[in-house]
């Protein structure tokens, strides 16, 4: 099927999503199963991979959000409800209401599940940290024994340990892990071992992230699984996290998974995003789409490569641009579910039919105008001010749901916002509309408003998006 089809459908099914999300009555239809036969789900099955992703629990009942996951993925894995913190708050007593939502989620789709995570130094309740080491180890043991157990025969595949070595460059141990602090190094034989007695058939893996290329921390867990694997500690596969930066997928990535591959063990990117400076431009969206086509050429060229599994499912709710400041957009999915050009890369790469070149040169489109303007008008006072900003589509459609960005210049805070939801990271501030007005038709215009401190000076932002596309200002 072309990809125009394949491309029409998933146009289709962003417009059943905006539909949805917005409650219009004209909702399209999905279209029909025969076009579920250039789903990522189905055509990473033909090639024997697993195509999976992070599911937030407090997302799952958004039918837009829902509709993607069930089309789109084969694997789906907890991105914090099986962790620690999550399923033992209190110790020895344990909490699945969240962890259930995905183990049901996974059993009700049709999807194998993913277990993330079982030790890692993060996600841990206070309780753990101040454990004396033989509390500490049985603690461990009995968590482990305890989730394990919990999902016996649902679970394909565990992250054991998660995290386990340092980003210093030096291949040694995570410092600040109270496991490594308190247990040593034994602590992931032991969690492994551990594991494989609670479960005989679940694969067991180690996962980790800035280990895709070859460097001092990749040898470390290089050197780590060769061990485990000369020392009969169980141990079934190596994940790689795969949290990359813009055009920084490593050249000797595929080497690296084959190099693994060859201790024995299955390998698979865990974790992926590819995140990109904000606002991100159709060249930068290109290079993502490079990015994600050469991760899964890499595991689709190294035969113990299972699958790929991206770390959320849509840039509406990823977990980057809380954690890097300026820096997002790191999905297959835009912030309204439309698929971006690495959706396209993916399915590409998995055997879909490439997009047709055009054979007749297409003339040279004269620039449309900026799809929208912008004024913005503060009203300052010594330390605090409001500010409007109004906002107009100029562009020729519709546009069902807005996102606005700017950032500020001289160190101001929002403190609060009307007609919007707005929030700020850094310097990035985010305004999406409200429940009433997030319609605007060509020539239409909508204002928001929020409240802010400064320190003296309250210089202007000068770059405003709508929904990613650069707007006229002034
Ligand atoms: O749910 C609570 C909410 O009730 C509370 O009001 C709020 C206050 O801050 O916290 C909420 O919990 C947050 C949780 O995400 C759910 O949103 C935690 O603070 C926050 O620390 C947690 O961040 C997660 C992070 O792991 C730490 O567990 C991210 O969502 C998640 O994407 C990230 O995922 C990790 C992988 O597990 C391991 N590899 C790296 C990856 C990215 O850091």
């Amino acid at each position: 099927m072309s990809s125009h089809r394949r491309l029409g459908r998933s146009a289709l099914l962003a417009a059943t999503l905006a539909a949805t999300l917005l409650g219009s009555a004209t909702a399209v239809t999905l279209a029909d199963d025969a076009d579920a036969a250039t789903s990522l789900r189905s055509l990473a099955a033909a090639t024997g991979r697993d195509v999976g992703f992070a599911l937030a629990v407090d997302r799952i009942s958004e039918p837009a959000y829902r509709a993607v996951a069930d089309e789109e993925f084969s694997l789906v894995v907890a991105e914090n409800a099986m962790k620690w913190d999550s399923v033992e708050p209190v110790r020895g007593q344990f909490r699945w209401t969240s962890s259930d939502v995905v183990a049901d989620y996974a059993t009700t789709t049709g999807k194998k599940l993913y277990g993330h995570t079982l030790v890692w130094h993060q996600a841990l309740p206070s309780w753990v940290s101040t454990l004396p080491a033989d509390q500490l180890r049985a603690a461990m043991r009995h968590h482990i024994t305890t989730v394990v157990d919990r999902y016996e025969g649902r679970v394909a595949a565990w992250d054991v340990v998660n995290e386990a070595f340092s980003d210093n460059g030096d291949g040694s141990r995570r410092g600040d892990s109270v496991f490594q602090q308190k247990l040593g190094n034994g602590y992931l034989a032991e969690a492994f071992t551990t594991a494989r007695a609670a479960d005989p058939d679940v694969d067991l893996c180690l996962n980790d992230y800035s280990i895709e290329g070859v460097n001092a921390k990749s040898n470390a867990v290089y050197n780590l699984v060769k061990s485990f694997k000369a020392t009969g500690v169980p141990i079934d596969c190596v994940g790689f996290q795969g949290h990359f930066v813009l055009g920084q997928v490593p050249a000797d990535f595929q080497a690296n998974l084959q190099r693994f591959a060859d201790l024995g063990v299955d390998v698979r990117i865990t974790e992926l995003d590819v995140r990109v400076p904000l606002p991100a431009d159709a060249n930068e969206l290109a290079q993502q789409a490079a990015d994600y086509r050469k991760v899964w050429q890499a595991c689709l060229a190294v035969t113990r490569c299972r699958g790929v599994t991206t770390w959320g499912l849509t840039d509406r709710y990823s977990w980057i641009p809380e954690f890097f400041s300026g820096q997002g957009a790191a999905l297959m999915f835009d912030e309204n579910y439309a698929p971006k050009p690495a959706y396209r890369a993916v399915a590409e790469a998995l055997g879909a039919a490439p997009t047709p070149t055009p054979t007749t040169p297409t003339p040279t489109p004269t620039l449309p105008p900026p799809g929208c303007s912008v004024t913005y008008v503060p009203n300052s006072w010594n330390t605090g001010f409001t500010a409007e900003v109004r906002v107009r589509n100029d562009g020729p459609a519709t546009v069902d749901g807005w996102t606005v960005r700017f950032a500020f210049t001289s160190g101001q805070t929002v403190t609060g916002g009307w007609n919007a939801t707005v929030t700020q990271s850094g310097t990035q501030v985010t305004a999406r509309n409200a429940a009433w007005n997030g319609t605007l038709a060509p020539g239409g215009t909508v204002s928001f408003g929020f409240q802010g401190t400064h320190g003296g000076t309250n210089a202007s932002p000068t770059l405003f998006t709508l929904n990613g596309a650069t707007c006229r200002h002034g």
